[in-house]
């Protein structure tokens, strides 16, 4: 392991993420360097599951909202690159609020989360992290349709 690793006090490379609620924070390794700093991220270690999808949103405008779905079985993990957003999330039960704006920390969400993004700052560059190849049959558009979802679930 690199001491930059330490300095930092992020989890080691080899640390396995442990995810406990609908939602978790996830802060990467980053290696620090006078010519830059590197952060990386290993599929089932420093996320809990394996990558089997990447996509990014750019281009964004300031005032554009994102989102506004929830999944059945996708597992995500939501990162701003560069600039910052807000990303809110809601078991059915609970609605909280995250401001990412470090590209070395994630917001992971479980399956069954309604997830909404807005405040894009300029040129914000918004990195997703994904479970499962694209599908839209995966997908609940509609809040009332989650919500039964939920009911069931539980
Ligand atoms: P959507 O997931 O609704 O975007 P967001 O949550 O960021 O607002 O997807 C927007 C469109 O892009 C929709 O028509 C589906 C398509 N899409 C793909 O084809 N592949 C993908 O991996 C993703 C994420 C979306």
């Amino acid at each position: 392991m690199s001491d930059a690793v330490d300095k930092i006090g992020g989890p080691s490379p080899s640390s396995k993420a442990e995810i406990k609620g609908y939602f978790q924070s996830i802060a990467l390794p980053v290696i620090t360097d006078p010519r830059g700093d590197l952060t990386f991220v290993e599929g089932g270690n420093h996320i809990p599951f394996n990558i089997r999808r990447v996509y990014y949103l750019y281009n964004v405008p300031v005032d554009a909202q994102r989102g506004g779905h929830a999944h059945q079985e996708l597992e995500q993990v939501v990162f701003a690159l560069s600039g910052s957003f807000r990303i809110t999330v809601d078991d059915g039960h609970t609605r909280t609020e995250h401001f990412l704006r470090d590209p070395r920390k994630g917001l992971y969400i479980s399956k069954l989360v309604w997830r909404e993004m807005d405040l894009f700052s300029q040129g914000a560059v918004c990195m997703v992290l994904a479970s499962q190849p694209y599908d839209e049959s995966d997908y609940f558009r509609e809040y009332q349709d989650f919500i039964k979802a939920v009911g069931q679930n539980s």
